[in-house]
């Protein structure tokens, strides 16, 4: 609900369990007032008093008084020049040159619905019952500026949605240097942590926390693209704040490309948060009549801690990011030949590739990188979208045939924003890529990028794309993603506007990818940036899944995920079974344990099939068989996450739980094993305290070949087949098998029972 009080001239957002709250002051601008745990109404205590300050100058006009600073009022869409020190949320240079203004209030409007984003990836809604919308137009009376601040809420979630839409309507032209989609200014928080998720290729979102200090804390991305070594999130976060207690305030953007997050704790102990487009290297013209969106923002508020969060973000994202059917489709298991066979194969390889797949069970075959042109290495043929017929002497078709004649599908990998300097493409239009006049091309892994400002070249990769899928039966894409951007500089811009070039990179991506959405709704795309390069809500809205990272080494996997997990659900993270020793690490881990980090994402295999052992075949058929019986469990549940890889350094543990509760799976991975080791209890989360539940052993190493318990320790089945209230599993815990070996692990399903059946479930177990 959604609510303006005329008197108080105060507008109070409520969703499920928060309030949003903000006000009008004297003189017009919009003042923050606060943000947390539902309030029934709001009477200002809290709210933070006018004071003469030293050094903060009074803004002109009204009210004229010493005690009003912009400098010390808390806002809601700051602007730079006019008294605030701080860094803003907007910075414009009218055609004088001047870098001032000043958005003051002129109307507002609340209605049902939200509208859709032109060009930009955003939550979306089917009905209009579904959403109420706040709009906040200020404007700058000099320059004619008009923002229009966005506020969107649902009533199944408590994101607010943020952006702001400028519209020029004065006589002259301005030019937007900072534009962010959401800025709030928070009293009483300045104690508090910053929670980010930083990395690198192959270590993608590791969580990282640190206290806020007197200063911006920023975390950015100035790559042109999202990033492996930051995410488009921040949360700030009560010190003390854990999975299950504590208050997180974050912020995720729905953008794919060079992006900030700050938090700013000021001289009072007031916290700017804000997130948008990386003001670094960004400007924007705006002649007369002409308007700019900012991306969307989503704020999230909770006090029972990051797994709430999480699963606000989760519900979120699944509902209203991830496009129809793929946001309640199940996904394949999949093979794909990256790590099986690399540039490496033939037609024969494939087709036995899929012989094998099929008899594993498993429901489609990627073909990965290195099927067209002459690409036998990664220096050439991006850009040449034709099959190479060294390797595929009958062609795609051929290879779809025999997987379909199998029964199981077909999927493709795609460049298609980068071209090799080794291409027939790049021969014939050079001109086509990202490069500044006179300056030497950079080569990221021997390709350019290409100019996706150009519709001419937005024109060339849908029709590139679109030729196969047309021609060939494929039901997945892997779209990846090699490099990042440098010379950052377009020939369709004058000079003047070289700074949109890489914002306009990316609303050409996204005009590609909701063309191919648009002719291929069926097709299931996966994002990839060599990894999890861009694993941000933008490309998620495009694509319902991304390949979480190029390391696929499960225990490397444990930290991915886990900060992965923050934010993206599970079936949005690609996750698959890869060969031991790992290509990235060298480590070593028993199979059930590189199965189970798997079902914690997508599912796949990647890795030669072909070469198991029979005794490995029938284990992989056992696999595929209970993750077939558990996917829509894993698929529609809800994340605990038990054990995270940063507090409890030996083991890792998560649970998804079904919406009514009556169904789980546990996941338990141990790191380093203990020796003579001292007992340990395991807290169940998310069951129903009030059921009964019965717990299968469904997956365990026990079975490999690695040191057994000892035979008078209880092993991992101890309690197999028993039956324990979610009371006791959630709160005395459930007592942790030893287990022996490093990496060891167990997956354990539990059921609830009707209450007949749980006297016969203890004697069972003899546990009476
Ligand atoms: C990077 C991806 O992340 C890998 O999975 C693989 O597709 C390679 N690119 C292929 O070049």
């Amino acid at each position: 609900m959604i609510v303006f009080d005329e008197t108080r001239k105060l507008f109070h957002l409520k969703t499920r369990h928060t309030s949003y709250v903000m006000d009008i002051v004297d003189g017009g601008w919009l003042r923050h007032l606060y943000w947390g745990a539902t309030l029934e109404d709001w009477h200002g205590a809290a709210c933070m008093p006018m004071m003469d300050r030293s050094f903060a100058a009074n803004p002109a006009g009204t009210p004229q008084d010493r005690r009003f600073s912009l400098d010390t009022t808390a806002q809601e869409y700051p602007a730079h020049g006019n008294s605030d020190m701080r860094e803003p949320a907007v910075r414009v240079a009218s055609a004088d040159g001047a870098r001032i203004s000043d958005l003051r209030f002129i109307s507002y409007r609340i209605g049902k619905g939200k509208s859709h984003m032109e060009g930009l990836p955003s939550i979306y809604v089917n009905e209009d019952d579904e959403a109420e919308t706040l709009d906040i137009l200020l404007r700058d009376d000099l320059t004619g500026l008009e923002a229009n601040l966005s506020y969107s809420i649902l009533g199944d979630s408590d994101a607010i949605m943020r952006s702001v839409r400028f519209t020029n309507r004065g006589k002259e032209s301005v030019t937007l240097e900072q534009a962010m989609s959401a800025s709030l200014d928070l009293g009483g928080i300045a104690g508090f942590e910053a929670l980010y998720l930083p990395g690198a290729w192959s270590r993608e979102r590791h969580v990282e926390r640190s206290p806020l200090g007197h200063y911006r804390h920023v975390v950015e991305s100035r790559r042109g693209a999202s990033s492996h070594q930051e995410n488009p999130f921040l949360a700030l976060l009560a010190p003390d704040t854990d999975e299950t207690h504590g208050q997180v305030y974050a912020m995720s953007l729905i953008y794919s490309g060079s992006f900030q997050a700050f938090a700013e704790v000021d001289q009072f102990d007031v916290t700017r948060m804000a997130i948008g487009l990386n003001p670094f290297d960004f400007s924007w013209e705006l002649a007369p009549g002409e308007a700019f969106q900012t991306p969307e923002a989503v704020l999230l508020y909770t006090d029972e801690g990051l797994g709430q969060m999480s699963r606000s973000f989760h519900a979120l994202f699944r509902k209203h990011l991830l496009r129809e059917p793929w946001c309640d489709t199940e996904r394949p298991i999949l093979v794909n030949n990256w790590e099986a066979t690399y540039f490496n194969f033939d037609e024969e390889k494939l087709c036995h590739l899929i012989d094998t797949a099929s008899d594993f069970g498993m429901e489609l075959m990627v073909l990965d990188d290195g099927w067209f042109g002459h690409r036998n290495g990664d220096d050439s043929s991006l850009g040449d979208w034709v099959e190479d017929r060294a390797k595929l002497p009958h062609g795609l078709a051929c290879i779809a045939d025999h997987a379909k004649e199998r029964g199981i599908q077909f999927g493709l990998w795609f460049e298609p924003e980068m071209v090799s300097r080794d291409s027939r493409l790049y021969r014939e239009h050079s001109d086509w890529v990202l490069s500044a006049p006179g300056r030497p091309l950079t080569e990221g892994r021997g390709q350019y990028v290409l100019d996706l400002t150009r519709p001419c070249v937005q024109d060339y990769v849908i029709e590139a794309v679109a030729s196969v899928l047309k021609r060939v039966s494929i039901s997945y894409v892997k779209w990846d993603m090699n490099r990042h951007m440098t010379e950052v500089y377009t020939a369709s811009l004058p000079a003047r506007r070289q700074k949109e070039t890489a914002h306009r990179y990316m609303l050409g991506l996204y005009r590609v990818l909701e063309s191919l959405h648009e002719m291929f709704p069926e097709v299931l795309f996966e994002s990839c940036s060599g990894g999890g390069g861009r694993f941000d809500p933008g490309m998620l809205y495009y694509m319902p899944q991304t390949w979480a990272s190029d390391d696929s080494d499960a225990v490397e996997r444990l930290a991915i995920q886990y900060g992965t997990s923050l934010v993206y659900p599970p079936q949005a993270m690609g996750a698959h079974v890869s060969a031991v020793p790992n290509h990235q690490t060298g480590r070593c881990e028993p199979m059930a344990t590189r199965v189970l980090v798997a079902m914690a994402g997508t599912f796949g295999y990647e890795l030669d099939i072909t070469t198991f052992s029979e005794e490995e075949r029938q284990e992989v058929r056992e696999h595929i068989a209970l993750f077939k019986e558990l996917r829509s469990l894993l698929f529609s549940g809800e994340l605990y996450r038990l054990l995270v890889p940063e507090h409890h350094g030996d083991a890792v543990s998560w649970m998804m739980v079904s919406k009514d509760k009556t169904h789980a799976f546990l996941s338990y991975v141990q790191l380093l094993a203990t020796p003579n080791p001292p007992h340990r209890f395991l807290h169940l989360q998310g069951l129903d305290p009030h059921r009964q539940y019965r717990l299968f052993e469904r997956l365990t190493t026990a079975a490999e070949h690695f040191p057994q318990v000892p035979a008078n320790w209880p092993d991992h089945s101890f309690a197999d087949g028993a039956v324990f209230g979610g009371d006791e599993l959630m709160r005395a815990g459930i007592w942790l098998p030893v287990l022996m070996g490093d990496y060891q692990s167990f997956g354990w399903e539990l059921k609830a029972v009707e209450a007949d059946e749980f006297q016969e479930g203890q004697e069972g177990a003899g546990l009476r």
